[in-house]
């Protein structure tokens, strides 16, 4: 099953595509995990896409894209994987065509006013990436993951500035790639202003529905 996750920043596409992966065993590939573990090693190409990460604003395509290539040549994709963050632009979408064949493209919506509320609730664990919030997910100790004790930090570009500045990003760059999968006939939308357990069971009921999952 090879899907791709789409929305804008902050609607919960890694929470979902976290479950989802689990359940499916397939690989949730976040082109922004990559580039953020990227950064935190130092690596060539962390040095190159921090100043795009930190300031909220797109890595150019060309670099996104070998990304991605790379990544879907390794062994655990044969089954299928989660995209998540990829494809941003409409030349990241064509070229992702050129690398495989996409069975379904999720479109995650929700209003403004939550996104933003996510985006600033949000913490990561600096140890495995695992995702909570403040308020909605809370960890059982506070600044404390759940899974393997690791400090929770928040994001740099989770800053209101940053944060407007890629919800701009995304509202420039999403029709285009809407209408893509649109044409294709793969598009979903599944409201994602509801709880997390009740966005992933929607999500599923898709895939059995389009005959990509039957359990
Ligand atoms: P990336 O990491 O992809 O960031 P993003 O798309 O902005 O998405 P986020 O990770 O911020 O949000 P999400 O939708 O995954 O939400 P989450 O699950 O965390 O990209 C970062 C940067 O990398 C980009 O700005 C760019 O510079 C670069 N980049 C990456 N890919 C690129 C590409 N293809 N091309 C060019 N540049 C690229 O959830 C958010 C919060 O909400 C969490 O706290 C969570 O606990 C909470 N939450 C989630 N779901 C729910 C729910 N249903 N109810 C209540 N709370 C919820």
């Amino acid at each position: 099953m090879r899907l791709v996750f789409l929305g804008p920043p902050g609607i919960g596409k890694g929470s979902y595509a976290t479950e989802i992966s689990k359940i499916l065993g397939i690989p949730h590939i976040s082109t922004g995990d990559i580039f953020r573990e990227e950064i935190k090693k130092n690596s060539e190409l962390g040095r190159v896409v921090k100043q795009y990460v930190e300031r909220g604003e797109l890595v150019p395509d060309e670099i996104v894209i070998e990304v991605v290539k790379r990544r879907l040549e390794q062994a655990d994709c044969k089954k299928g994987f989660i995209l998540d963050g990829f494809p941003r632009t409409l030349r990241q979408a064509e070229a992702l065509d050129e690398i495989t064949k996409i069975d379904l493209a999720v479109n995650f919506a929700a209003p403004v006013e939550t996104i933003i509320e996510r985006l600033s609730g949000r913490r990561i664990c600096k140890n495995c990436g695992a995702i909570y919030h403040v308020k909605f997910m809370p960890p059982k100790k506070p600044g404390i993951c759940d899974i393997c004790g690791g400090e929770l930090y928040q994001r740099e570009d989770d800053r209101p500035d940053v944060i407007r500045r890629r919800l701009k990003e995304y509202e420039e760059k999403f029709k285009p790639i809407i209408e893509y999968y649109e044409d294709k006939g793969i598009l979903v939308t599944v409201n994602a202003n509801r709880h997390l357990k009740e966005v992933v069971e929607d999500c599923l009921r898709i895939f059995k529905e389009r005959g990509l999952y039957n359990r």
